[in-house]
């Protein structure tokens, strides 16, 4: 091929000499990953072909010409019969280049007023976008499934831990809902996320806007943004929008990792608070006694992807000078794979979560052990007129005989605990039960079975007016 034809092949060619080195091309090409971007490229191009059109830019019958064959490129594309070129750089411009060939010249008018680098801005938008509001289904799917589990484990009673170790007894459905309450937070920042996100950059151009008489406001609607971006400088360079997208994945994925962690350990041998379906765990090609919790363990090592992501965002976006600069390329791929990624976990949790068992009984005999209502004595001698401090000094006595006899406090009679306090009385056993222990705390965002019911309804109640703002 002669260098006159290898320039015609691009098509920004024209100030050119000589043609794009074969290993420059492949390595500022982009079309590999943002094809992925098609429907978004078209549908915003129809916006734009739209307002040119009712800008006067175009005639009528042209745009109708671009809309049809946009429409059959696309259809190309969805049949898998779209010839993607590599020479052509990225998905705006095999688009266009397939248009021209399509319909001939009119094809080449679409750009007018445009620039890749506001169309970019807008695809990524709108994808993001419709990411969202799946994640964002996600999310809630996973959050009704907590509830289920929950309404059905509200009098369950485990062990509640601090430092891993045996603290108080709770309710495992109180223990569900802390789970809901960090997907609720989530939710809220994936809300945000899209708030700020939904303006639309078309018509900022390449950096300075456009000498067209675009409308703007038009486009915008068109697309289902709130309104256009307001400096067209900060339309083409902002990436922030990416940046808290996956913000919000990386602290969503921290949040379902120690989901994760927490299942991995019930389910153990040595835990056994829970059975985790079979069809979300596999074998050991070795060892037959094996069941490996491989969803919540793989969910909690994709944490490190997202996280990356973030990171690689971050330092993309760091000290770029204004407006549009070639390094945003390789945004795409951090937010592909954020998405993805989180979709997919999303996905295997709310699948998972409600077919969960829990072993009530070893969560109730792990509960017994290591004290747990040791607090409760305290507070009931309080109420006797102690000081807390002087309680804490009885109780950790009582403890200490009842490490030593192998009793809990429940099981020592009233003889062996007034040992300790003769301000003991035979009512003492009503608080060192677990049920007992439970059923007191007994207020706004405590374990109480009663407690966990009320906020499972305010739950739903939240749930219900989602989507609905
Ligand atoms: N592929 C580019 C990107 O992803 C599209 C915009 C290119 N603009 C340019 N002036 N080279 O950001």
């Amino acid at each position: 091929m002669s260098n006159d034809e290898d320039k015609t092949s691009s098509l920004w060619g024209g100030r050119f000499a000589e043609a794009t080195d074969a290993f420059v091309q492949r390595f500022t090409a982009s079309v590999d990953f943002d094809k992925r971007l098609y429907k978004q490229d078209i549908q915003g191009s129809i916006a734009h072909a739209t307002m040119l059109e009712a800008s006067g830019v175009i005639t009528a019958e042209e745009k109708k010409q671009i809309i049809e064959g946009l429409g059959a490129v696309k259809k190309e594309i969805e049949d898998d019969q779209f010839r993607w070129s590599i020479e052509l750089e990225d998905v705006h411009m095999n688009i266009e280049a397939a248009l021209t060939e399509k319909i001939g010249i009119v094809g080449k008018k679409l750009h007018t007023g445009r620039s890749r680098n506001d169309q970019i801005a807008t695809d990524i938008r709108l994808y993001l976008r419709e990411e969202i509001d799946r994640i964002g289904q996600e999310i809630t799917r996973l959050q009704h499934g907590l509830l289920q589990l929950a309404e059905q484990e509200a009098d369950t009673i485990m062990p509640g831990f601090t430092h891993l170790q045996t603290a108080q007894p709770v309710t495992f459905g109180h223990h569900l809902l802390a789970w809901y309450e960090m997907l609720s937070r989530d939710y809220g920042r994936l809300l945000g996320c899209r708030r700020r996100m939904n303006q639309c950059p078309l018509g900022a151009a390449a950096l300075a806007g456009t000498t067209f008489p675009i409308k703007r406001d038009m486009t915008s609607e068109l697309l289902g943004f709130n309104h256009p971006t307001r400096n067209s400088l900060d339309s083409v360079s902002d990436r922030d929008f990416a940046i808290e997208f996956t913000g919000f994945a990386a602290i969503l994925m921290t949040h379902l990792s120690r989901m994760c962690e927490e299942l991995i350990l019930w389910a153990s041998a040595d835990f056994a608070f829970i059975e985790l379906p079979d069809r979300f765990c596999t074998g050991s090609s070795i060892m037959p006694q094996k069941k490996n919790p491989d969803v919540p363990e793989l969910v909690r090592g994709k944490t490190g992807r997202v996280n990356g992501n973030l990171f690689s965002l971050l330092t993309l976006m760091k000290s770029q000078p204004l407006a549009y600069n070639k390094d945003n390329q390789e945004d795409k791929e951090p937010i592909f794979d954020t998405a993805d990624t989180v979709r997919d976990c999303l996905r295997a949790f709310a699948d998972m979560v409600p077919a969960i068992k829990a072993r009530r009984d070893n969560m109730l005999t792990a509960a017994k052990r290591g004290f747990s209502t040791a607090t409760d004595l305290a507070d009931y001698l309080v109420r006797q007129g102690k000081a807390f401090r002087d309680a804490h000094e009885i109780v950790g006595k009582s403890v200490a005989y009842g490490i030593e006899q192998n009793k809990d406090l429940s099981e020592m009679s009233l003889q062996e605990l007034q040992q300790f306090s003769s301000d003991i009385k035979q009512d003492v056993f009503d608080v060192l039960t677990l049920e007992g222990s439970v059923a007191a705390r007994d207020h706004i965002g405590g374990t109480a079975p009663n407690q966990v019911r009320a906020a499972i309804k305010v739950a739903h109640d939240e749930l219900k007016t989602r989507g609905k703002n």
